[in-house]
């Protein structure tokens, strides 16, 4: 047969020879085979088996043949076309499964290849510790008050009750701000956000405020110039030194876990009157005390360690800041948060504190949180 288009009469059309139609055969194989990729074995299908391919077409033609050679040539073509399907199809299989493994190799993750990670940080131990104070005071509805470590002279002294001549407004305690004229000084401790709160907030107040502070001090294992307390306030009716004395109380278990504490006398200008907060000591438990033989170094034979300041808000603290010490009464206390490290955490040196090595970080982040 010579194509499709060979409409010149059934007399001049032959039946492909069987030879010639597994010719066709073969080359569709050979061509099925050669193809490695999808795309060239969809080009060898429309080459082999498409409408204008040969077996196509020797099929169309098989109508233009005498009738009495239409059935053998139909058989003959029916069955290479049968035979080059399978094979495209047993083709189409390998190419895929081929065409599968290489994806799956070019995308293969070795995940035992070391990679080099970036060093992860770690919360620094006196932002987790003052985190989980602040937590404590939070829970028990009390709210966290921030003031600017640039602090007015006014507020950190004089607002406190500390008069010009108190010697902790010398210079060589106090930083003061260039010009010390302009009455500005890096704030000593973290009570002038008392003054700030009593002149911002309504009453009451029940305020937590910890920070930075700052002090001409020495750089040694128990002094920083630059170390953390942690201010409380509250200003309310009614409020008495028994309040003071249960909130401590609970601080300190919510901080230490179940430790006794005690208050003791002392004397600050802007609480009246004033106490010392003191821990039982954790390393004698007090059996130190009145015993020569078992001396405590962290006590020194005390029995007792001071945590804290704190005491009942001095009526002149309220009258600065507008408030009527007739009505309204309070307690404040501030600890250091180093030092409360110290004792919590057992990090017996300061200056690891301020030194941001991450390996003191991580490895009291766990207990500062
Ligand atoms: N501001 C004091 C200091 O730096 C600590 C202190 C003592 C704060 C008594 C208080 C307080 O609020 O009532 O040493």
């Amino acid at each position: 047969m010579s194509g499709p288009s060979s409409s010149d009469g059934p007399d001049e059309v032959t039946a492909p020879t069987a030879e010639r139609v597994e010719q066709l055969v073969r080359e569709a194989i050979a061509a099925f085979a050669q193809a490695t990729t999808a795309a060239d074995l969809n080009t060898a299908r429309l080459a082999h088996t498409g409408d204008r391919s040969p077996l196509a077409l020797a099929n169309r033609g098989i109508g233009q043949l005498p009738p009495a050679d239409r059935k053998d040539a139909g058989r003959l073509i029916g069955q290479a076309r049968g035979k080059v399907n399978q094979a495209l199809a047993a083709r189409r299989e390998e190419v895929e499964a081929a065409e599968l493994e290489t994806m799956l190799q070019a995308e293969t993750v070795d995940v035992t290849v070391p990679v080099e990670l970036s060093p992860v940080g770690a919360v620094h131990p006196i932002t987790g510790l003052i985190d989980r104070i602040s937590d404590v005071f939070v829970a028990m509805g009390w709210e966290v008050a921030e003031g600017p470590e640039a602090e007015a002279e006014w507020l950190n002294f004089d607002a406190l009750n500390i008069a010009p001549d108190h010697p902790a407004r010398g210079e060589t305690d106090t930083l003061f701000v260039d010009p010390p004229e302009a009455g500005v000084v890096m704030r000593t401790h973290t009570s002038p956000v008392q003054g700030r709160t009593l002149l911002d907030r309504e009453l009451p107040v029940y305020v937590v405020c910890p920070g930075k502070v700052y002090r001409a001090d020495e750089f040694d294992a128990t002094h920083v110039p630059v170390f953390h307390q942690i201010e409380g306030l509250c200003v309310d009716k009614g409020i008495t030194l028994g309040h003071l004395k249960g909130t401590l109380d609970h601080f300190a278990r919510a901080t230490f876990g179940d430790v006794r504490t005690r208050i003791r006398p002392n004397y600050f200008p802007f609480t009246e009157p004033s106490a010392e907060l003191d821990l039982e000591c954790f390393v004698c438990h007090g059996d130190s005390v009145g015993n020569p033989d078992r001396p405590c170094r962290t006590c020194s034979s005390e029995g007792w360690i001071e945590w804290g300041g704190c005491g009942v808000v001095n009526p002149r603290v309220l009258i600065a800041a507008g408030i009527d010490p007739e009505v309204y009464s309070g307690f404040a206390f501030g600890m250091g948060i180093e030092r409360t490290m110290m004792f919590r955490n057992n990090a017996a040196d300061m200056r690891d504190m301020v030194e941001g090595d991450i390996r003191f970080s991580r490895s009291l982040v766990g207990g500062a949180r």
